[in-house]
């Protein structure tokens, strides 16, 4: 990734993996980038390292602007290793005596990631650092989406660095918001939303309404990951304003697994039940489909159904590692219910219940259980569970 001049002065140096597939168990089938950003003042200035692997292309494209060694401090607007995992590096490279600012919390994991001795120095909410011509004013933004995280704004550029918010895992050839059309960039976005920040939504919205009270004028969003939001910052934070809402849809996610087909062939009847009731409904095999792409569908749907075989007394695994990684996410207004198909003790249904009951999620009343291979008046029974759900997730609106 070649450097871009954003704004006079101001440089995106970052780098692309264009091979990345997995991201912490999060599939990232288009790759990612490693977003990193120069500025060029009395003191120059870098934003955010990249990974590890990827400090010969950062240093190579900050070279090909000015001589690296000039840099004369770091903000670290994230510690997560995707933005920090170089930083010893270029520090290194630069001089490891010139400053990394941080949030305290920053400081407190870079302190703990590296050991070796870098020149740390924390900063507070709405702190400013004045760099020439610039003012850097740093907003903390705890938890969004750990606890150190913070963004870096430009006054005189009126340039948000939002650290890994309003991003998405997207390696692609467009850099800006203008290069690429919304169909083909919000799925990734939303997408991101729904694995790394759904759990912080309330957050989010605060956020929100924080930087809205501050009249902070927003020219250009830079993000740590994927696109630049140039011309029209505005529709990812007002994207950002619905996802965080989590408001429910007329869709329905029917999430399974299955063994010798008799889960599945319930999955099926219950998604034709749905759709009778006049619900966008999906079926999402979880051997085939992934946690993250299913968590993607389920983020909007307002019921999501969830089935299992019983295995060795328990869950199967996919749909075991499934309800974790959901109640992690802590998704919020949705109908549940449980199915199943069983050979003779039939837990699994019983733990997909609790598991969603956990999860605040509006339990159905009853669930559907089946003893081996359905048959029709089982199938039956399963589209006419789907349709109830279906009827009850109609009229919730
Ligand atoms: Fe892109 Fe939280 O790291």
């Amino acid at each position: 990734m070649k450097p871009i001049e954003l704004a006079s002065g101001i440089y995106s140096v970052g780098a692309v993996d264009w091979n990345a597939r997995d991201f912490h168990g999060y599939s990232i089938w288009n790759g990612t980038t490693y977003n990193a950003y120069l500025i060029i003042d009395e003191q120059i200035t870098l934003i955010d390292t990249v990974k590890k692997e990827f400090v010969h292309e950062l240093i190579t494209n900050i070279s090909r602007i000015i001589d690296p060694k000039k840099i004369d401090q770091v903000i670290s607007n994230h510690t997560e290793m995707d933005h920090s995992g170089g930083l010893f590096e270029v520090m290194s490279f630069i001089g490891k005596d010139k400053p990394v600012y941080c949030s305290e919390k920053g400081l407190e994991n870079l302190s703990r990631h590296f050991y070796q001795k870098l020149n740390l120095k924390s900063i507070k909410d709405k702190d400013s650092l004045k760099i020439g011509k610039r003012t850097l004013t740093f907003l903390e933004t705890r938890m969004l989406h750990w606890p150190d995280s913070m963004f870096t704004y430009v006054n005189e550029d009126k340039i948000l660095f939002s650290s890994d918010a309003f991003g998405e895992h997207y390696a692609g050839p467009e850099r800006f918001d203008d290069e690429i059309k919304d169909e083909k960039i919000l799925p990734h976005a939303k997408k991101y939303y729904a694995n790394i920040l759904l759990p912080y939504s309330p957050l989010i919205k605060k956020l929100i309404e924080r930087v809205t009270a501050l009249g902070l004028q927003i020219n250009m969003i830079c993000p740590d990951h994927g696109i630049i939001w140039r011309a029209n910052p505005l529709k990812i934070i007002s994207a950002y304003a619905e996802w965080c809402e989590q408001k429910p849809s007329k869709k329905a996610v029917v999430v399974y697994d299955t063994m010798w087909h008799s889960t599945a062939k319930m999955a099926e009847a219950i998604v034709a039940g749905l759709q009778n009731a006049g619900i966008y409904a999906l079926p999402m095999n979880l051997r085939t489909s992934d946690r993250s792409d299913t968590i993607a569908e389920v983020f909007d749907a307002g019921a999501v159904i969830v089935g299992s075989p019983t295995l060795n007394n328990g869950l199967f695994p996919t749909v075991s590692d499934f309800l974790t990684y959901m109640k992690g996410l802590k998704p919020k207004n949705k109908i549940g219910a449980a199915f199943g198909s069983y050979g003779w003790s039939g837990e699994s249904i019983k733990l997909i219940h609790r598991e969603l009951e956990e999860m605040k999620f509006n339990m159905m009343d009853a669930d559907v259980s089946i003893k081996f291979v359905p048959d029709e008046n089982d199938i039956k029974a399963c589209f006419d569970f789907g349709e109830k759900i279906g009827k009850k997730l109609f009229v919730s609106f």
